[in-house]
């Protein structure tokens, strides 16, 4: 044990017996690089092998994807996660055993000066795989720089931008008057709110009114504004470096904003989450910190201290 939500086993994840049930499973496996990973310092050659024989990966990852798949409850999602320089493999395996699975691109990196025969690698793919009635909570991204400025007119609630209440030619809307301070208000092709929901929002203050023009806005607060429905491209989680914010414990440690946005979408509070190739514990870290169980696995023996280390030293950027 870790801690109360966190366990650890050092152990090879296709011996890994348990009875446990996972609403999230992550995986960011080795990913068939023939690299061997070190943290790249001269006294510490702490990390792990990723060299293969031919056909030795994808018997893996079919053993792997077999096993994890069977450890889903049936909301559960299992992301994977793989560059996408090295993604075919794992896509033709993944799509034998998933009904659904949804590419997440991140960009986890930028473009390099060095590259000269082709483009630089950036982006990891993360499949997430399920085949029930998943758990999912669609988060958002704040609205970006560039839309600020449309939250230019300012009431005492605070500043607002516009939202269109009149129906285009397309479609009918609701045809109806409003008057409000002896001007009459309508339109044509009808508005897109119903009489009694806009008489609502006028007693809350919540309308804009342009006489000239005849036109009546939604007040949108900038200060309620949910954000942006997140896409699957991610380019707004940075790759950590060597930052004393999210310290780089391991070769391939992925960053806790990124593991923070998975566990949210695809958990909830009551969740039981499996990482089987761990490393340095982040799944766990992050969803210890968002009041989440997990269950680690790696069969690397040194990373049981690095997660202790972590754990001890605490250091979160969630
Ligand atoms: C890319 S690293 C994971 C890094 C991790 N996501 C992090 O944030 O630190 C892959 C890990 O898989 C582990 N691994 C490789 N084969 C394994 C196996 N059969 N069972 C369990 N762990 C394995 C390696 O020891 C390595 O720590």
């Amino acid at each position: 044990m870790i801690n109360n939500n966190v366990s650890y086993y050092n152990t090879d994840i296709l011996n890994f017996d348990t009875s446990d049930e996972f609403d999230l499973i992550y995986l960011d496996p080795p990913y068939e690089t023939n690299r061997t990973f070190t943290i790249n310092s001269l006294d510490d050659d702490t990390g792990f092998d990723d060299k293969w024989d031919e056909k030795k990966y994808s018997e893996w990852i079919e053993k792997l994807i077999t096993k994890l798949k069977d450890l889903l409850t049936n909301k559960g999602t299992l992301v994977f996660h793989i560059s996408s320089e090295h993604s075919f493999v794992v896509e033709s395996i993944l799509i034998k055993h998933f009904k659904k699975i949804q590419k997440i691109y991140w960009k986890r990196c930028h473009g390099k000066n060095t590259v000269k025969n082709k483009m630089g690698e950036v982006i990891d793919v993360l499949f997430a795989c399920w085949n029930g009635n998943n758990i999912f909570n669609l988060q958002h991204t704040p609205i970006e720089e560039d839309s600020v400025w449309a939250f230019k007119n300012k009431d005492k609630r605070g500043f607002y931008s516009l939202g269109a209440l009149k129906h285009d030619r397309t479609r009918v809307g609701n045809v109806y008057k409003i008057e409000h301070d002896g001007v009459i208000y309508e339109n044509k092709y009808g508005w897109k709110q119903k009489k009694e929901y806009v008489e609502k929002l006028i007693k809350e203050d919540r309308i804009h009114f342009v006489p000239d023009s005849k036109n009546m806005y939604v007040k949108i607060y900038k200060h309620e504004h949910k954000g942006v429905p997140l896409s699957n491209l991610w380019t707004d989680k940075h790759s950590i470096t060597r930052t004393a914010k999210d310290p780089r414990l391991y070769p391939t440690q992925k960053p806790q904003k990124l593991l923070e946005r998975i566990i949210k979408m695809y958990s909830n509070d009551d969740s039981l989450i499996l990482d089987p190739v761990c490393g340095s514990g982040t799944t766990g870290f992050v969803a210890d910190k968002l009041n989440r169980k997990c269950v680690l696995c790696d069969i690397n023996k040194d990373t049981f201290n690095i997660i202790k280390k972590r754990f001890d030293d605490g250091i979160y950027n969630i």
